[in-house]
Protein backbone atom coordinates (compact mmCIF):
# COMPACT_ATOMS: atom_id res chain seq x y z
CA UNK A 1 0.00 0.00 0.00
CA UNK A 2 2.58 2.41 1.01
CA UNK A 3 5.03 0.85 -1.52
CA UNK A 4 2.14 1.59 -4.28
CA UNK A 5 1.31 5.53 -2.71
CA UNK A 6 5.28 5.94 -3.22
CA UNK A 7 5.58 4.89 -6.31
CA UNK A 8 2.79 7.06 -7.57
CA UNK A 9 4.07 10.02 -5.96
CA UNK A 10 7.12 9.21 -7.84
CA UNK A 11 5.72 8.52 -10.92
CA UNK A 12 4.09 12.14 -9.92
CA UNK A 13 6.93 14.03 -9.80
CA UNK A 14 9.12 12.55 -12.11
CA UNK A 15 6.62 11.96 -15.03
CA UNK A 16 6.59 15.31 -15.92
CA UNK A 17 7.93 14.86 -19.11
CA UNK A 18 4.41 13.76 -20.41
CA UNK A 19 5.28 10.25 -21.34
CA UNK A 20 4.57 7.24 -18.58
CA UNK A 21 6.42 4.53 -20.53
CA UNK A 22 9.92 4.08 -21.67
CA UNK A 23 11.28 2.43 -24.65
CA UNK A 24 14.41 -0.12 -24.50
CA UNK A 25 17.05 1.84 -23.96
CA UNK A 26 18.97 0.18 -26.99
CA UNK A 27 16.26 1.64 -29.05
CA UNK A 28 17.74 5.51 -28.59
CA UNK A 29 18.98 7.30 -31.90
CA UNK A 30 17.97 6.63 -35.49
CA UNK A 31 16.34 3.61 -36.79
CA UNK A 32 15.09 2.73 -40.26
CA UNK A 33 11.74 1.29 -40.13
CA UNK A 34 10.48 -0.58 -43.18
CA UNK A 35 7.46 0.88 -43.02
CA UNK A 36 7.96 4.57 -42.32
CA UNK A 37 12.08 4.62 -43.39
CA UNK A 38 13.90 6.84 -40.95
CA UNK A 39 12.32 7.72 -37.37
CA UNK A 40 14.34 8.31 -33.96
CA UNK A 41 14.04 7.46 -30.85
CA UNK A 42 14.77 10.24 -28.39
CA UNK A 43 17.33 10.19 -25.87
CA UNK A 44 15.43 9.38 -22.61
CA UNK A 45 13.33 6.47 -24.40
CA UNK A 46 10.36 8.82 -24.19
CA UNK A 47 9.70 9.90 -27.63
CA UNK A 48 9.85 8.82 -31.15
CA UNK A 49 10.28 11.81 -33.66
CA UNK A 50 9.32 12.65 -36.88
CA UNK A 51 7.39 9.51 -37.45
CA UNK A 52 5.95 9.95 -41.26
CA UNK A 53 2.26 10.37 -41.32
CA UNK A 54 0.05 12.32 -43.68
CA UNK A 55 -2.54 14.11 -41.91
CA UNK A 56 -3.33 17.17 -43.37
CA UNK A 57 -1.82 19.18 -46.07
CA UNK A 58 0.64 21.20 -43.20
CA UNK A 59 1.28 17.98 -41.02
CA UNK A 60 3.09 14.87 -42.69
CA UNK A 61 5.15 13.69 -39.66
CA UNK A 62 4.08 13.46 -36.11
CA UNK A 63 5.92 13.16 -32.74
CA UNK A 64 4.79 11.08 -29.97
CA UNK A 65 4.90 10.11 -26.46
CA UNK A 66 5.67 6.25 -25.05
CA UNK A 67 2.30 6.52 -23.70
CA UNK A 68 1.55 3.41 -22.07
CA UNK A 69 2.79 -0.11 -22.16
CA UNK A 70 1.70 -3.33 -21.85
CA UNK A 71 4.30 -6.26 -22.46
CA UNK A 72 5.18 -5.96 -25.65
CA UNK A 73 2.74 -3.77 -26.94
CA UNK A 74 3.52 -0.02 -27.14
CA UNK A 75 0.74 2.56 -27.25
CA UNK A 76 2.94 6.12 -28.91
CA UNK A 77 0.52 9.41 -28.48
CA UNK A 78 0.99 12.29 -30.74
CA UNK A 79 2.41 15.36 -28.51
CA UNK A 80 -0.13 17.97 -28.70
CA UNK A 81 -2.95 18.03 -30.42
CA UNK A 82 -3.27 17.46 -34.15
CA UNK A 83 -5.00 19.74 -36.65
CA UNK A 84 -6.35 17.04 -38.84
CA UNK A 85 -10.10 16.21 -40.52
CA UNK A 86 -11.27 19.61 -39.47
CA UNK A 87 -10.63 19.22 -35.60
CA UNK A 88 -8.32 18.47 -32.93
CA UNK A 89 -7.48 15.08 -32.42
CA UNK A 90 -4.53 13.15 -30.13
CA UNK A 91 -3.27 10.63 -32.33
CA UNK A 92 -1.99 7.32 -31.11
CA UNK A 93 -0.40 3.82 -32.68
CA UNK A 94 0.31 0.66 -31.38
CA UNK A 95 3.03 -1.65 -31.56
CA UNK A 96 3.87 -4.27 -30.72
CA UNK A 97 7.71 -4.90 -30.33
CA UNK A 98 10.35 -7.47 -30.79
CA UNK A 99 13.93 -7.74 -30.40
CA UNK A 100 16.40 -9.50 -32.63
CA UNK A 101 19.76 -7.70 -31.46
CA UNK A 102 20.67 -4.42 -30.13
CA UNK A 103 20.69 -3.72 -34.61
CA UNK A 104 17.60 -5.26 -35.23
CA UNK A 105 14.00 -5.15 -34.11
CA UNK A 106 10.93 -5.99 -35.19
CA UNK A 107 7.18 -4.83 -34.74
CA UNK A 108 3.58 -5.52 -35.87
CA UNK A 109 1.44 -2.51 -36.06
CA UNK A 110 -1.34 -3.42 -33.61
CA UNK A 111 -3.66 -0.31 -34.75
CA UNK A 112 -5.78 -1.00 -37.59
CA UNK A 113 -5.77 0.92 -40.65
CA UNK A 114 -8.00 4.11 -41.01
CA UNK A 115 -9.67 4.75 -44.33
CA UNK A 116 -9.06 9.14 -43.54
CA UNK A 117 -5.65 9.07 -43.69
CA UNK A 118 -5.18 4.96 -44.59
CA UNK A 119 -2.37 5.14 -42.49
CA UNK A 120 -2.35 2.84 -38.89
CA UNK A 121 -3.86 5.19 -36.60
CA UNK A 122 -6.59 5.94 -34.38
CA UNK A 123 -7.19 9.46 -33.48
CA UNK A 124 -9.77 10.87 -31.01
CA UNK A 125 -10.73 14.45 -30.28
CA UNK A 126 -8.75 15.86 -28.19
CA UNK A 127 -8.45 15.07 -24.19
CA UNK A 128 -10.32 12.12 -24.55
CA UNK A 129 -8.87 9.51 -22.19
CA UNK A 130 -8.04 6.37 -24.44
CA UNK A 131 -6.94 2.90 -22.76
CA UNK A 132 -3.52 0.68 -24.56
CA UNK A 133 -6.74 -1.76 -25.37
CA UNK A 134 -8.59 0.77 -27.21
CA UNK A 135 -6.29 2.16 -29.49
CA UNK A 136 -4.66 -1.60 -30.14
CA UNK A 137 -7.35 -2.32 -32.12
CA UNK A 138 -6.24 -4.22 -34.69
CA UNK A 139 -7.66 -7.90 -34.93
CA UNK A 140 -5.27 -10.99 -33.14
CA UNK A 141 -3.16 -12.46 -33.18
CA UNK A 142 -1.95 -10.45 -36.18
CA UNK A 143 -0.66 -12.35 -39.02
CA UNK A 144 2.80 -13.34 -39.05
CA UNK A 145 3.88 -12.01 -41.83
CA UNK A 146 3.19 -8.37 -41.73
CA UNK A 147 6.51 -7.91 -39.32
CA UNK A 148 7.57 -4.57 -39.83
CA UNK A 149 11.58 -4.18 -39.53
CA UNK A 150 13.71 -1.85 -37.86
CA UNK A 151 17.17 -1.32 -38.14
CA UNK A 152 19.49 0.81 -36.57
CA UNK A 153 21.16 3.54 -38.84
CA UNK A 154 24.18 2.45 -40.53
CA UNK A 155 24.18 -0.72 -39.24
CA UNK A 156 23.27 -2.29 -42.62
CA UNK A 157 26.30 -0.52 -44.38
CA UNK A 158 28.50 -1.80 -41.51
CA UNK A 159 27.38 -5.19 -41.45
CA UNK A 160 25.58 -5.45 -38.25
CA UNK A 161 21.99 -5.96 -39.27
CA UNK A 162 22.48 -9.13 -41.71
CA UNK A 163 21.04 -12.12 -41.55
CA UNK A 164 21.97 -15.20 -43.49
CA UNK A 165 19.45 -15.32 -46.23
CA UNK A 166 17.17 -17.99 -45.95
CA UNK A 167 18.52 -21.79 -47.16
CA UNK A 168 16.52 -22.16 -49.92
CA UNK A 169 17.68 -18.73 -51.17
CA UNK A 170 21.04 -20.14 -50.83
CA UNK A 171 21.80 -20.78 -54.40
CA UNK A 172 21.90 -18.95 -58.04
CA UNK A 173 19.33 -18.53 -60.56
CA UNK A 174 19.69 -18.56 -63.97
CA UNK A 175 15.95 -18.02 -65.31
CA UNK A 176 14.39 -15.56 -62.80
CA UNK A 177 10.94 -13.97 -64.03
CA UNK A 178 9.05 -11.02 -63.14
CA UNK A 179 5.14 -9.65 -63.54
CA UNK A 180 3.39 -7.96 -62.36
CA UNK A 181 0.57 -8.33 -59.47
CA UNK A 182 -1.67 -9.64 -62.43
CA UNK A 183 0.79 -11.82 -64.43
CA UNK A 184 1.37 -9.36 -67.11
CA UNK A 185 4.62 -7.76 -68.20
CA UNK A 186 6.30 -10.59 -68.21
CA UNK A 187 10.04 -10.65 -68.09
CA UNK A 188 12.37 -13.17 -68.00
CA UNK A 189 16.15 -14.52 -68.69
CA UNK A 190 17.16 -12.54 -65.08
CA UNK A 191 19.44 -13.91 -62.97
CA UNK A 192 20.58 -13.76 -59.57
CA UNK A 193 23.58 -14.96 -57.53
CA UNK A 194 23.08 -15.91 -53.64
CA UNK A 195 26.25 -17.69 -52.83
CA UNK A 196 29.12 -15.37 -53.38
CA UNK A 197 28.09 -13.81 -50.11
CA UNK A 198 25.26 -15.23 -48.03
CA UNK A 199 23.91 -12.42 -46.77
CA UNK A 200 23.48 -10.61 -50.10
CA UNK A 201 21.32 -11.45 -53.43
CA UNK A 202 22.65 -10.03 -56.48
CA UNK A 203 20.79 -9.69 -59.13
CA UNK A 204 21.51 -9.00 -62.43
CA UNK A 205 18.24 -7.73 -65.16
CA UNK A 206 17.44 -7.74 -68.25
CA UNK A 207 16.83 -5.03 -70.14
CA UNK A 208 12.55 -5.65 -70.18
CA UNK A 209 10.65 -2.61 -70.96
CA UNK A 210 7.79 -2.71 -68.52
CA UNK A 211 7.58 -3.39 -65.23
CA UNK A 212 9.12 -3.51 -61.96
CA UNK A 213 11.80 -4.93 -59.57
CA UNK A 214 11.76 -2.48 -56.86
CA UNK A 215 15.76 -1.97 -57.26
CA UNK A 216 18.19 -0.33 -59.80
CA UNK A 217 21.18 -2.00 -58.64
CA UNK A 218 20.09 -5.24 -57.84
CA UNK A 219 21.78 -5.64 -54.53
CA UNK A 220 19.81 -6.60 -51.81
CA UNK A 221 20.66 -7.46 -47.74
CA UNK A 222 18.57 -10.25 -46.31
CA UNK A 223 17.43 -8.33 -42.79
CA UNK A 224 15.04 -10.57 -41.00
CA UNK A 225 12.86 -13.77 -42.11
CA UNK A 226 10.30 -16.02 -40.73
CA UNK A 227 8.96 -19.20 -41.87
CA UNK A 228 4.48 -19.65 -41.50
CA UNK A 229 3.23 -22.38 -42.45
CA UNK A 230 5.26 -23.55 -45.69
CA UNK A 231 5.67 -20.07 -47.01
CA UNK A 232 8.69 -18.22 -45.94
CA UNK A 233 8.42 -14.06 -45.06
CA UNK A 234 11.79 -12.11 -45.60
CA UNK A 235 12.61 -8.36 -45.28
CA UNK A 236 15.14 -7.45 -47.55
CA UNK A 237 16.95 -3.91 -48.01
CA UNK A 238 17.80 -2.67 -51.07
CA UNK A 239 21.41 -1.03 -51.61
CA UNK A 240 20.47 1.56 -54.32
CA UNK A 241 21.67 4.50 -53.25
CA UNK A 242 18.45 6.48 -53.51
CA UNK A 243 15.51 5.05 -53.73
CA UNK A 244 12.06 7.01 -55.27
CA UNK A 245 9.52 5.03 -52.87
CA UNK A 246 7.39 4.40 -55.73
CA UNK A 247 9.50 2.31 -58.44
CA UNK A 248 12.30 1.33 -56.31
CA UNK A 249 12.17 1.03 -52.19
CA UNK A 250 14.47 1.30 -49.29
CA UNK A 251 12.46 -2.50 -47.73
CA UNK A 252 10.84 -4.85 -49.70
CA UNK A 253 9.78 -8.13 -48.23
CA UNK A 254 9.17 -11.77 -50.11
CA UNK A 255 6.57 -14.32 -49.33
CA UNK A 256 8.18 -17.64 -50.86
CA UNK A 257 8.09 -21.43 -51.11
CA UNK A 258 10.56 -23.66 -52.82
CA UNK A 259 8.94 -26.46 -55.05
CA UNK A 260 11.66 -28.83 -56.57
CA UNK A 261 14.31 -26.83 -57.29
CA UNK A 262 11.83 -23.48 -57.96
CA UNK A 263 10.70 -20.90 -56.35
CA UNK A 264 7.90 -19.09 -56.41
CA UNK A 265 8.04 -15.49 -54.58
CA UNK A 266 6.08 -12.52 -54.34
CA UNK A 267 7.41 -9.36 -53.65
CA UNK A 268 6.06 -6.32 -51.39
CA UNK A 269 6.99 -2.68 -50.70
CA UNK A 270 7.84 -2.04 -47.43
CA UNK A 271 6.64 -4.87 -45.22
CA UNK A 272 4.68 -8.09 -46.30
CA UNK A 273 1.30 -7.62 -46.44
CA UNK A 274 -1.79 -9.12 -44.24
CA UNK A 275 -2.97 -12.92 -46.03
CA UNK A 276 -3.53 -10.76 -49.42
CA UNK A 277 0.30 -12.37 -50.20
CA UNK A 278 1.28 -15.50 -50.69
CA UNK A 279 3.89 -16.63 -52.58
CA UNK A 280 1.83 -16.71 -55.57
CA UNK A 281 -0.36 -13.78 -55.63
CA UNK A 282 0.06 -10.45 -54.01
CA UNK A 283 -1.78 -6.59 -54.17
CA UNK A 284 -0.79 -3.96 -56.22
CA UNK A 285 1.60 -2.39 -56.53
CA UNK A 286 3.28 -6.42 -55.33
CA UNK A 287 5.47 -8.25 -57.99
CA UNK A 288 5.39 -11.85 -58.88
CA UNK A 289 8.79 -13.74 -59.39
CA UNK A 290 9.65 -16.99 -60.21
CA UNK A 291 12.59 -18.29 -60.28
CA UNK A 292 14.04 -20.93 -62.25
CA UNK A 293 17.19 -22.96 -63.53
CA UNK A 294 19.00 -23.04 -60.27
CA UNK A 295 22.76 -23.59 -61.24
CA UNK A 296 24.62 -24.08 -57.68
CA UNK A 297 23.17 -24.51 -54.19
CA UNK A 298 25.68 -23.12 -51.21
CA UNK A 299 23.66 -24.13 -48.55
CA UNK A 300 25.84 -25.11 -44.96
CA UNK A 301 25.67 -29.16 -45.02
CA UNK A 302 26.67 -29.29 -41.08
CA UNK A 303 23.55 -31.83 -40.95
CA UNK A 304 25.84 -33.76 -43.27
CA UNK A 305 26.50 -37.25 -41.54
CA UNK A 306 23.77 -37.81 -39.37
CA UNK A 307 23.69 -38.39 -35.59
CA UNK A 308 23.07 -42.15 -36.88
CA UNK A 309 26.35 -42.02 -38.40
CA UNK A 310 27.80 -40.54 -34.94
CA UNK A 311 26.79 -43.24 -32.66
CA UNK A 312 28.41 -46.16 -35.18
CA UNK A 313 31.69 -44.17 -35.71
CA UNK A 314 32.06 -43.76 -31.55
CA UNK A 315 30.90 -47.81 -31.26
CA UNK A 316 33.75 -48.65 -33.49
CA UNK A 317 36.37 -46.19 -32.00
CA UNK A 318 35.45 -47.67 -28.60
CA UNK A 319 35.51 -51.60 -29.91
CA UNK A 320 39.20 -50.97 -31.54
CA UNK A 321 40.15 -49.26 -28.38
CA UNK A 322 38.79 -52.19 -26.13
CA UNK A 323 40.27 -54.68 -28.02
CA UNK A 324 43.36 -52.76 -28.51
CA UNK A 325 43.83 -53.27 -24.97
CA UNK A 326 42.44 -56.85 -24.63
CA UNK A 327 44.98 -57.72 -27.62
CA UNK A 328 47.75 -56.10 -25.42
CA UNK A 329 46.85 -57.94 -22.17
CA UNK A 330 46.57 -61.51 -23.39
CA UNK A 331 49.99 -60.67 -25.21
CA UNK A 332 51.67 -59.96 -22.01
CA UNK A 333 50.32 -62.65 -19.41
CA UNK A 334 51.73 -65.03 -22.98
CA UNK A 335 55.00 -62.75 -22.27
CA UNK A 336 54.84 -63.44 -18.55
CA UNK A 337 54.24 -66.83 -18.67
CA UNK A 338 57.00 -66.96 -21.19
CA UNK A 339 59.52 -65.69 -18.39
CA UNK A 340 58.13 -68.42 -15.70
CA UNK A 341 58.87 -71.11 -17.60
CA UNK A 342 62.65 -70.05 -18.47
CA UNK A 343 62.70 -69.31 -15.12
CA UNK A 344 61.51 -72.64 -13.97
CA UNK A 345 63.75 -73.90 -16.86
CA UNK A 346 66.94 -72.03 -14.88
CA UNK A 347 66.28 -73.24 -11.73
CA UNK A 348 65.56 -76.91 -12.55
C1 LIG B 1 21.12 12.84 -27.60
O1 LIG B 1 22.42 12.37 -27.26
C2 LIG B 1 23.39 12.60 -28.27
C3 LIG B 1 24.69 11.91 -27.86
O2 LIG B 1 24.87 11.93 -26.48
C4 LIG B 1 23.57 14.10 -28.47
O3 LIG B 1 24.50 14.36 -29.49
C5 LIG B 1 22.22 14.72 -28.86
O4 LIG B 1 22.30 16.12 -28.97
C6 LIG B 1 21.14 14.35 -27.86
N1 LIG B 1 19.85 14.77 -28.39
C7 LIG B 1 18.95 15.40 -27.65
C8 LIG B 1 17.69 15.78 -28.32
O5 LIG B 1 19.13 15.64 -26.46
C1 LIG C 1 9.06 17.13 -33.23
O1 LIG C 1 10.07 17.45 -32.30
C2 LIG C 1 11.19 18.09 -32.88
C3 LIG C 1 12.27 18.18 -31.82
O2 LIG C 1 11.74 18.47 -30.58
C4 LIG C 1 10.76 19.44 -33.44
O3 LIG C 1 11.85 20.10 -34.02
C5 LIG C 1 9.66 19.21 -34.49
O4 LIG C 1 9.14 20.43 -34.94
C6 LIG C 1 8.53 18.40 -33.91
N1 LIG C 1 7.61 18.03 -34.97
C7 LIG C 1 6.29 18.13 -34.84
C8 LIG C 1 5.46 17.71 -36.01
O5 LIG C 1 5.76 18.53 -33.80
C1 LIG D 1 -7.41 20.56 -27.78
O1 LIG D 1 -6.40 21.22 -28.53
C2 LIG D 1 -6.62 22.63 -28.68
C3 LIG D 1 -5.52 23.16 -29.61
O2 LIG D 1 -4.24 22.82 -29.11
C4 LIG D 1 -6.61 23.30 -27.32
O3 LIG D 1 -6.90 24.67 -27.47
C5 LIG D 1 -7.64 22.64 -26.42
O4 LIG D 1 -7.57 23.18 -25.12
C6 LIG D 1 -7.45 21.13 -26.37
N1 LIG D 1 -8.51 20.52 -25.60
C7 LIG D 1 -8.26 19.62 -24.65
C8 LIG D 1 -9.45 19.06 -23.93
O5 LIG D 1 -7.13 19.26 -24.35
C1 LIG E 1 12.81 -18.98 -68.62
O1 LIG E 1 11.57 -19.13 -67.96
C2 LIG E 1 10.46 -18.80 -68.78
C3 LIG E 1 9.22 -18.90 -67.92
O2 LIG E 1 9.13 -20.14 -67.30
C4 LIG E 1 10.41 -19.73 -69.99
O3 LIG E 1 9.33 -19.37 -70.82
C5 LIG E 1 11.71 -19.61 -70.75
O4 LIG E 1 11.73 -20.55 -71.82
C6 LIG E 1 12.89 -19.87 -69.83
N1 LIG E 1 14.12 -19.61 -70.55
C7 LIG E 1 15.17 -20.42 -70.49
C8 LIG E 1 16.37 -20.00 -71.24
O5 LIG E 1 15.14 -21.47 -69.83
C1 LIG F 1 24.16 1.82 -58.76
O1 LIG F 1 25.53 1.50 -58.57
C2 LIG F 1 26.43 2.48 -59.11
C3 LIG F 1 27.83 1.94 -58.96
O2 LIG F 1 28.07 1.45 -57.68
C4 LIG F 1 26.22 3.80 -58.39
O3 LIG F 1 27.07 4.78 -58.92
C5 LIG F 1 24.76 4.23 -58.57
O4 LIG F 1 24.54 5.41 -57.84
C6 LIG F 1 23.83 3.14 -58.10
N1 LIG F 1 22.47 3.52 -58.37
C7 LIG F 1 21.58 3.63 -57.40
C8 LIG F 1 20.21 4.05 -57.81
O5 LIG F 1 21.85 3.38 -56.25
Amino acid sequence: MYLITFATAFISLFGYTGSSCTFPTELTGDWISSHKGEITFSNESTHVYNYPMYMSATVNALNFSCDQQSGRKYLLKSVGAVEAFSSYIDAYVCIELYRVSAYKFYYYIGTAESSTNSDYVYGRVNGTVVDITEACNRAEPYEDSTFVTLVKSGAVDSGKADATCPDDLLASYTNITYTDHAGASACSGNSENGCSNKVLMTYTYESCTSGSVFSANGSFHCIHSLTSGSTTYLSVWNDDVTVDDSSTYRFTCLAFKKEGTTIYATEYPRFCKDTTQSSTTVASPGIVVVFESRSTTCVLTETAISSGWWIALIVILVLVVVGGVLVGVILMKKHKNKINMLELVRIS
